[in-house]
């Protein structure tokens, strides 16, 4: 039997599954580490923390499995998508990264727009500059820290600056690199036109490959750090969202998940490019060769229900320890006991400010309609619902874009509440299933790493052969109109304090 790895490079922690060949996970190990937030809107991690999380779950996976470190053929790590690392000549990072939910870049992504022209961007990366794209947190460092910027010689993702710690080479892969904006989309190579008109020294950049594509093998000493034999083959692995993607077997056209991580993701594929001319979903490479895919994302998903749990939940943090249980099942079981609509409370979960639909830096989160007669309960479930809402609004876009998929699946920390997943169906109008493996990311990049050591011929026909769906949960007739009534309040919300999120920015 052969042997693949998966790393999955979250925001909360670094989740490694150990698989065999036919895609059954034979050991996981889970690492956490802290995010930073030193300013209202700003986001940081220390790259440093990854890899240190990636050498001990690797590890971990070996020894509990057991397995002859041989017999792992290859490993593909996925990676929480946008986030800035730069190196100096000698390999060592220069400052914490600044990732994905960061909001401190509006003013160079209207540099972005003013120098290279809003449409000919979007022709060239498929999306318009945002603020929690890779390029805006460049110019960022150039213009803030110029000292930093005239020491970096390399720019990295997340996950490749593990892969570069692993194996010592500089690289990425298409889907990852579609998020940092530098990339031509449609031809899968970065724009040289971009980066010379914005003065960007492309030597600073990695080599791009397909996801699937070998990149190279884990070096001597991270063999010797990590238990792993040197003769492991490491692939291009994916975006969080592209391996998810393959993770859950949507690779083919007419394909859906939704996700509720750390942000909060509906996801499409599609084998022919397509692009929101207001540019409010995303379109990327997919982990497939020669096929992308649109999202929409919602910043703070999960990161909306952990930030409740965090401030106010201790008690159910405590019941839960003692029970031996999980906080987030205590605080599913509150929020059911409050009705549709949680007795008239609204939550809009801009926390880190909103993409989709708005793409808005300034915005935040609130709650709307807060009353005396409101428990915790009602709260918990007002957020449960907001980021649904949201995610609703996610599909609305695709929905415009002629994407219309029949059967949503769920995954992520939040698709595991059948609490979440039934607000889903009923709020989406379409039934929500879940898949029999629920490793998502990590089986993704694991499949991707078995197509480049030759295991699988293809993704299509790997995902075909391993993934499973359970049957779906479907929409509660009687449920729908209800929500549909919250739904409607909730979409003026943001219209109608547009201006005073930009106040607040201001103060
Ligand atoms: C996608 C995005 C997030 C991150 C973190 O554009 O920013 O989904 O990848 O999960």
């Amino acid at each position: 039997m052969k042997y693949v790895l998966g790393i999955d490079l979250g925001t909360s922690g670094t989740k490694t599954v150990l698989f065999d060949q036919t895609g059954v996970a034979v050991a996981s190990s889970t690492v956490e580490y802290p995010l930073y937030q030193p300013h209202n809107g700003w986001a940081e991690q220390e790259p440093r923390d990854w890899w240190n999380a990636a050498v001990s779950t690797i590890r971990t996976v070996l020894e509990k499995s057991g397995v002859n470190k041989e017999d792992v053929v290859s490993l593909g790590i996925s990676g929480q998508m946008h986030g800035l690392v730069m190196l100096d000549e000698k390999g060592e990072v220069l400052r914490p990264s600044i990732i994905w939910c960061d909001q401190r870049t509006q003013e160079e992504c209207d540099d972005i727009h003013r120098i290279v022209g809003k449409e000919r961007l979007i022709e060239i990366t498929a999306n318009p500059a945002l603020t929690g794209f890779t390029l805006s947190k460049v110019l960022w460092v150039r213009k803030h820290q110029p000292e930093i910027y005239a020491k970096c010689r390399h720019i990295l993702l997340p996950k490749d600056y593990v892969r570069y710690m692993l194996t010592g080479d500089f690289a990425t892969e298409v889907s990852d690199a579609s998020g940092m904006q530098m990339l031509d989309v449609p031809n899968r190579c970065w724009s040289d036109e971009l980066l010379e008109k914005l003065d960007i020294d492309k030597s600073m950049l990695a080599k791009v490959y397909e996801s699937c594509e070998v990149t190279g093998h884990v070096s001597a000493e991270a063999a010797a750090l990590t238990g792993l034999s040197d003769q492991t083959l490491v692939v291009g692995g994916a975006g969080d969202n592209a391996a998810a993607a393959v993770g859950t077997g949507v690779v083919e056209d007419g394909k859906a998940f939704t996700t509720i991580g750390t942000s909060g993701v509906v996801f499409a594929h599609t084998d022919s490019l397509a692009i929101d001319p207001k540019g409010r979903v995303h379109t990327f490479c997919c982990a497939v060769p020669g096929a992308w895919h649109v999202m929409g994302v919602t910043q703070a998903a999960g990161l909306s229900l952990k930030w409740f749990r965090d401030t106010f939940c201790d008690a159910e943090k405590q019941a839960a320890q003692q029970m031996d249980i999980d906080p987030y099942d205590l605080m599913n079981k509150e929020a059911a006991l409050s009705p549709i609509g949680a007795n008239k409370l609204l939550y809009a979960p801009y926390l880190m400010g909103e993409r989709t639909p708005h793409l808005d830096a300034d915005c935040r989160g609130m709650f709307f309609g807060l009353s005396a007669m409101h428990t915790r309960r009602d709260l918990l479930r007002a957020v449960m619902e907001g980021v649904t809402y949201s995610l609703r609004d996610c599909l609305g876009v695709l929905s415009e874009m002629g994407v219309a998929p029949e059967t949503m699946l769920a995954c992520g920390g939040g698709g595991k509440s059948p609490l979440w997943r039934q607000m889903l169906a009923d709020v989406f109008q379409m039934p929500v299933a879940t898949t029999v493996n629920t490793e998502g990311p990590a089986l993704g990049v694991a499949i991707l790493a078995g197509v480049g050591a030759g295991l699988y011929a293809s993704v299509p026909e790997a995902c075909r052969a391993m993934i499973h769906q359970n049957p779906a949960q479907t929409p509660i007739a009687d449920n729908i109109p209800a929500y549909e009534k919250v739904y409607g309040v909730f979409t003026q919300l943001y219209a109608a304090n547009r201006e005073v999120f930009k106040a607040l920015a201001k103060m």
